[in-house]
């Protein structure tokens, strides 16, 4: 099979890889390419067969199987997103004893007095003769999911400025030499989180981790542990910021959706999950790897290679949403992937939806006129097929 060399779109891909998305589908589900930044592998881009992908066994996500190993691994522990059965299966349930619905639904008041605090300081700054203008990625979608996750896991005094640094290592690295050193600071700093937590727990998510055990006595390993707090501080942030900033921008590029929506909050809900279908923050899956050869939608992937499944891609089929480049709040967005499917489907989705729910509505609540204040094509893409989002997003107000 041809190999399809995504470097030749160059930048353009990374602002807008829907229509190169869109080229792939009309030639088939499945694609062998040539990634800017992750060499060759195996691109999933339809929706059927995305779904299937995404829940399909034989698809794993231990890069043991390739005999592949995994820095995530080396420096914190093993996690979620790098097992398969039953080990993943018992990360999953020990995790989900204690990251429960009802601890979601009581960060609520919390969030919305953090969005509130947020959003305050963004709109007094133009009292203070400031020029109605902010970046909106600073005031509110990066600090906003920083603040909970940390609250939420229990970690207060996060240097963020540190913490900034050594997530974006992590989704989009810089060089080697930055990534090393920013997992290495991380893993130490995890480590004495952990120490700190299991001589004075409280109430917090990491303290329930140390302490759950399942009903068979299982518990977490202090390697477990390191692991799953890597994986809920950047899983839990990396991407809601970008629900955010990916969301309000197309809203604002969308003046109709936005009368529509600020006319009747009841439309809420639907809105996040077409932000979340039209331009979601993960732009692909994680890595799966096959064993021995997988046949999906026609196509054989021999053994030992690398799979990617575009979420963003599958997002826009035609055959599963009409219209797919239509922005439309009111839309039936049932069956989208932005959060994943299947086994790894996203443990933190309804704390998302919550905090980007909270985010959008006070937002355009207390900024009556916001507007974007910048040329969508001078926009800071973030690098990487993984997470989709700009670096910063020029408001007025
Ligand atoms: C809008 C925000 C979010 C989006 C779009 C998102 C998306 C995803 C996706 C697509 C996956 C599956 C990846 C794959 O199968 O390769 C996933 C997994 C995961 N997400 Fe999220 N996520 C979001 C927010 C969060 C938050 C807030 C948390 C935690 C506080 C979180 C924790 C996780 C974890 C732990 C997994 C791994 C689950 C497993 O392997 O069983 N995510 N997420």
């Amino acid at each position: 099979m041809e190999t399809v060399d995504l470097r030749s779109y160059g930048g353009q891909f990374t602002a807008d890889p829907y229509p190169v998305y869109a080229e792939l589908r009309a030639r088939g589900p499945v694609h062998r390419v040539h990634t800017p930044d992750a060499g060759d592998l195996w691109l999933v881009v339809g929706h059927d067969e995305a779904r299937a992908a995404l829940a399909d066994p034989r698809l794993a996500k231990d890069p043991r199987v390739i005999n592949g190993n995994s820095y995530d691994e080396e420096f914190f522990g093993p996690h979620m997103l790098l097992a398969d059965p039953p080990r993943h299966t018992r990360l999953r349930r020990l995790v989900a004893r204690e990251f429960t619905p009802r601890r979601v639904e009581a960060l609520r008041p919390r969030i919305q007095e953090i969005t509130d605090g947020l959003v305050d300081a963004m709109v007094s700054s133009k009292d203070g003769g400031a020029d109605g203008r902010a970046d909106l990625v600073e005031a509110l979608a990066f600090p906003l999911p920083i603040t909970v996750i940390c609250e939420l896991l229990g970690v207060p005094d996060l240097d963020r400025a540190s913490f900034r640094a050594w997530s974006s290592e992590a989704v989009a690295p810089t060089g080697a030499e930055a990534e090393l050193a920013a997992f290495t600071q991380m893993s130490a700093y995890l480590d004495e989180l952990i120490e700190d937590k299991r001589r004075s727990p409280g109430d917090d998510l990491m303290s329930g981790l140390i302490r759950t055990t399942g009903e068979d006595g299982d518990r977490l390993s202090t390697a477990e542990l390191r692991g799953m707090a890597y994986l809920l501080l950047i899983a839990g942030h990396e991407t809601t910021v970008n629900l955010i900033s990916n969301g309000v921008r197309a809203l604002l590029s969308h003046p109709g959706q936005l009368a529509a929506l600020r006319a009747d909050f009841s439309l809420l809900d639907g809105a996040v999950e077409e932000m979340l279908r039209y331009d979601g923050p993960v732009e692909t899956s994680t890595f799966r790897f096959t064993a021995r050869p997988v046949e999906i939608g026609g196509t054989v992937i021999p053994a030992h290679e690398r799979v990617l499944v575009a979420l963003a891609s599958a997002d826009r089929d035609p055959a599963r949403f009409a219209d797919p480049d239509r922005f439309d709040i009111r839309r039936d967005t049932r069956g989208h992937v932005a959060f994943g499917h299947g086994p790894h489907f996203c443990l933190g989705a309804p704390l998302a939806r919550v905090e980007g729910r909270i985010a959008v509505r006070t937002l355009l609540e207390r900024c009556p006129d916001l507007v974007l204040a910048a040329d969508p094509g001078e926009l800071d893409w973030l690098p990487g097929m993984l997470i989709r989002g700009v670096r910063s997003l020029p408001v007025g107000f």
